[in-house]
C-alpha cells in the first residue's frame, strides 16, 4: 500500500503520469465519473482549510465516491485527548483512503505507520504540502509546457512556507531550473533546504529582498502569504506581514508570459487589481488542484 507524505517519495515519472491523468480528466470528465463508485474518502483536518479540503471532497464526488470527515480538531475526539494513531486506526475502519492536515510536523508520517488505508498528507505544520506541489506542478506544466529551463521566483515567507519547501524540492529534479528566493532576512528558506537540496544538487539560485529588481528575469512568480499562525509573537508578524505587496505597477518590467502563482489564501500580498492581469494564474491553479487530487486518489486506490 502506498501513501503520499512527502512529494520526494514520488519519482519524476510518477508525477508525469499523474499530470497526464489530470489532463485527461480535464479533457474527458465523464470517463471518470464512476471510477470510485462505492469508495469513501475521509478528510481529517486538524487545521483550517478551504481549498485543500474542499478540492479533495469535490474530487472524490466527481469520481462517483463518497466523503466523510471533520474540518476542525475540536469537533473530533482529538479534543478529548485521542492520539493521531488511534484516530487513524478508527477511521481506517470506515474509509478507503484518508487525506489529513495537522499542525504538527510529521503527524501524517506517524499516521501512515498505523494506517491500513492510504494516507495523504494535506499539510503538516511548516513542513510539507505535497498535494499543493502537485497542483503547482500541473499548473506550471499547463502554463509552460514542461518544467525545464525556467527561472522561478519564490517570494514572501520562505521560512515557514511548506508549499515553498515542497516546490523547491520537486523542481530541483528538472533540467536548468533557476531559483530566485525573495524574502526579508527573517523569512529566508531554512538552511537544511539550502544545503540538502540547492547546494547538494549544485542548482543555480540567488537570495534577494528586492522583488522589483528580480522581476524581469522570472518565468514564474510564486507569491506566498506571511503566515500569522506560524509566528511566536505578534510584533514580528506585524512588522513582516506586508513585506511584499504585488501591484500592477510592480509588474511593469515583468515578462509578458510570466505566470503568477499563489497557493492561496492571500491576505495583502497580491493586490486585487492584479487579478485582471492575464498573467495572474492563481485561480486557474485552484481549479487544477481538484483535477490533480482526482488523479492522485485514482493512483493510491489503484483504480485503472
Ligand atoms: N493552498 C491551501 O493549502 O489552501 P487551504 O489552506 O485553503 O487548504
Amino acid at each position: 500500500m502506498k501513501h503520499l507524505i512527502d512529494i520526494m517519495e514520488m519519482s519524476v515519472e510518477e508525477i508525469g503520469q499523474l499530470i497526464e491523468t489530470a489532463n485527461d480528466i480535464i479533457a474527458n470528465p465523464a470517463k471518470y465519473a464512476q471510477k470510485c463508485k462505492g469508495k469513501k474518502l475521509a478528510t481529517l483536518f486538524f487545521e483550517p482549510s478551504t481549498r485543500t479540503r474542499l478540492s479533495f471532497e469535490a474530487a472524490m464526488y466527481e469520481l462517483g465516491g463518497n466523503v466523510l470527515g471533520f474540518s476542525e480538531a475540536q469537533s473530533s475526539s482529538a479534543a478529548k485527548g485521542e492520539s493521531v494513531s488511534d484516530t487513524i486506526r478508527t477511521v481506517g475502519a470506515y474509509a478507503d483512503i484518508i487525506a489529513m492536515r495537522h499542525p504538527k510536523e510529521g503527524a501524517p508520517m506517524v499516521a501512515s505507520r498505523k494506517s491500513i488505508v492510504p494516507i495523504i498528507n494535506a499539510g503538516d505544520g511548516g513542513h510539507n504540502h505535497p498535494t499543493q506541489t502537485l497542483t503547482d506542478l500541473l499548473t506550471i506544466s499547463r502554463e509552460k509546457g514542461g518544467f525545464n529551463d525556467l527561472t522561478i521566483g519564490l517570494c514572501g515567507d520562505l521560512k515557514f512556507g511548506r508549499t515553498v519547501h515542497s516546490l523547491i524540492s520537486a523542481m530541483s529534479r528538472y533540467e536548468k531550473v533557476r531559483f530566485v528566493l525573495i524574502s526579508p532576512d527573517e523569512l529566508k528558506i531554512p538552511e537544511y533546504l539550502k544545503h540538502e537540496v540547492l547546494d547538494k544538487k549544485d542548482l543555480e539560485y540567488m537570495e534577494t529582498a528586492d522583488l522589483e529588481a528580480a522581476m524581469p528575469q522570472l518565468d514564474i512568480l510564486y507569491m506566498t502569504r506571511v503566515q500569522k499562525e506560524r509566528f511566536f509573537n505578534e510584533q514580528d508578524y506585524m512588522r513582516l506581514k506586508d513585506s511584499y505587496i504585488l501591484t500592477p505597477d510592480k509588474l511593469r518590467n515583468a515578462k509578458q508570459d510570466l505566470s503568477i502563482l499563489h497557493p492561496l489564501p492571500r491576505v495583502n500580498e497580491i493586490s486585487i487589481a492584479v487579478d485582471d492581469d492575464p498573467r495572474a494564474t492563481y485561480f486557474e491553479q485552484v481549479r487544477n488542484g481538484k483535477f490533480i487530487r482526482m488523479a492522485l486518489i485514482l493512483k493510491l486506490l489503484e483504480v485503472k
